[in-house]
């Protein structure tokens, strides 16, 4: 139910940075395709550009993808200006009101470091021209469950939490979402999706390439804040979550938080981090970092649905693929009809999540042509399609625009979300080294070993 009036008008904090080249100008081109942008779109940086620097930087993203049109490049330029200066002087936010004109909801983006986050906040304050807005704010939000509440009560100065839209990507992509359709628009799932059924889920977040000329962030967060607090726990949560009661983003909220209430706080001994050689030679990167680049961990689900079921999650670069995919491994049948030996993890849910496909399959054992009753494994598709990266930041985008926080995490998820992790974030766990191109040190093994290790991602190929 969205009973908020639109934005009329989109400032971009960090309108010259990496994640606005790669993510955020792909977006609001989309958004123009579709003519659903025909607000202002105006671009705060510190780096001395001018609009037209600026809008040839968008350009040269834009073009790498498939079907650039020209006519709405031009389109997307039109609603462009350029305001310049630093985050911490009051003239940058004096002039970036005389660029808002008459704007009276400004939706404001803030694609920069974190730590710059409470000197663009003070500069907002008091200013009428920001008093109707809304803000968009990158995760990691905060960076521990002491820095998030800090974070809280700056944005809080300023705007009221319905005005507040912490993005998470993964909940504005399509097979996240298709998680929560799957399990509750179809009654099949719900006999079986629950401790007497399921032997264990396991979800993993592979990708090959490494950290990728972001060494210096990389160095502040690490596996665990950067892709475990917020887009993995997203997942575990629609996984795991019960049906929302009443329509509208509130009461599915209002679940997710409860399954973050259920999860464990973890241990040290809990999880397993490990960094890819060669990491500490990356440029921003510390000769002696301890920082993760690998993550493995298995969660604890205190709750009537999942009791004693382990949820397992790795995540890592420099793996030997990319892919990031869901099993959920059903219990062996009670009792052994056949002669054949049915091993762990032959009847199974799997859902792959992206990036290049999106699938969801079910795993199943079958007799092998002959006399014999032995039986060899199957995959049923249910579901099979292209994944389209780009999805998420346009939607994620559109929905903070008229002001639907449904695919935004709440101050609540967020704080329960740092509870889990915050115990871990120091070094107390030894980071072990792993070869390039390898699934990560051999320790993650061992947790999983019980309910037949882990799974590559099928995707792959
Ligand atoms: C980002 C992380 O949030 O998500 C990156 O900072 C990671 O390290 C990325 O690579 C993965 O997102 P996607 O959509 O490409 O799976």
């Amino acid at each position: 139910m969205i009973a908020a009036p639109p934005c009329d008008a989109f400032v971009l904090f960090g309108a010259t940075g990496d994640l606005a080249r790669k993510k955020i100008y792909p977006a609001l081109y989309q958004l123009v395709r579709r003519g659903g942008l025909e607000i202002p779109v105006i671009g705060i940086a510190r780096g001395g550009w001018n609009l037209n620097r600026l809008q040839a930087h968008v350009r040269s993203s834009l073009e790498q993808t498939d079907g650039f049109d020209e006519a709405v490049f031009a389109r997307l330029c039109a609603l462009m200006r350029l305001v310049d200066g630093d985050y911490r002087d009051t003239a940058t936010f004096g002039r970036m009101c005389e660029a808002l004109g008459q704007a009276q909801r400004p939706l404001f983006y803030l694609a920069i470091a974190p730590s710059m986050f409470a000197a663009v906040i003070d500069g907002l304050d008091q200013l009428p021209c920001a008093a109707g807005g809304r803000v968009v704010v990158e995760k990691p939000f905060g960076r521990s469950l002491a820095s998030a509440l800090e974070l809280n009560e700056t944005l809080h100065k300023v705007f009221d939490e319905s005005a507040i839209f912490r993005i998470d990507h993964y909940l504005g992509k399509e097979p996240v979402q298709n998680l929560l359709f799957f399990r509750f628009a179809n009654s099949f799932l719900e006999p079986i999706w629950n401790r007497n059924y399921v032997e264990s889920v396991q979800i993993t977040m592979a990708e090959t390439f490494g950290v990728e000329g972001r060494g210096a962030f990389y160095e502040e967060v690490g596996a665990v804040r950067d892709v475990v607090q917020n887009h993995l726990l997203q997942v575990v949560a629609n996984l795991a979550m019960e049906p929302p009661i009443g329509e509208g983003g509130e009461p599915l909220r209002d679940e997710k938080i409860k399954v973050f209430r259920a999860i464990r706080t973890l241990t040290a001994g809990s999880l397993v981090r490990g960094q890819y050689r060669g990491y500490r030679a990356e440029e921003g990167v510390a000769p002696d970092s301890q920082v993760e680049t690998f993550a493995a961990m298995q969660l604890h689900l205190d709750s009537w649905r999942w009791q004693g079921v382990p949820f397992f999650i790795r995540a890592g670069k420099r793996l030997p693929v990319t892919a990031t995919e869901v099993l959920v491994s059903l219990r062996r049948p009670p009792q052994q009809v056949f002669p054949d030996t049915i091993p762990a993890q032959s009847n199974y849910v799997r859902f792959l999540l992206g990036p290049r496909q999106v699938a969801i399959a079910i795993g199943a054992r079958v007799k092998r042509r002959g006399a014999e009753n032995v039986g060899h494994p199957i995959e049923l598709h249910v579901f099979n399609t292209q994944g389209d990266e780009m999805e998420a930041y346009e939607r994620l985008i559109g929905d903070a625009l008229k002001g639907d926080a449904t695919l935004f995490a709440r101050q609540d998820a967020v704080e329960a979300a740092w509870r889990i992790v915050d115990p871990v974030l120091d070094d107390r766990t030894p980071v072990c080294e792993y070869s390039p191109g390898t699934w990560g040190p051999s320790e993650a093994d061992e947790m999983i070993r019980a309910v037949g290790g882990w799974r590559e991602p099928l995707a792959a190929a």
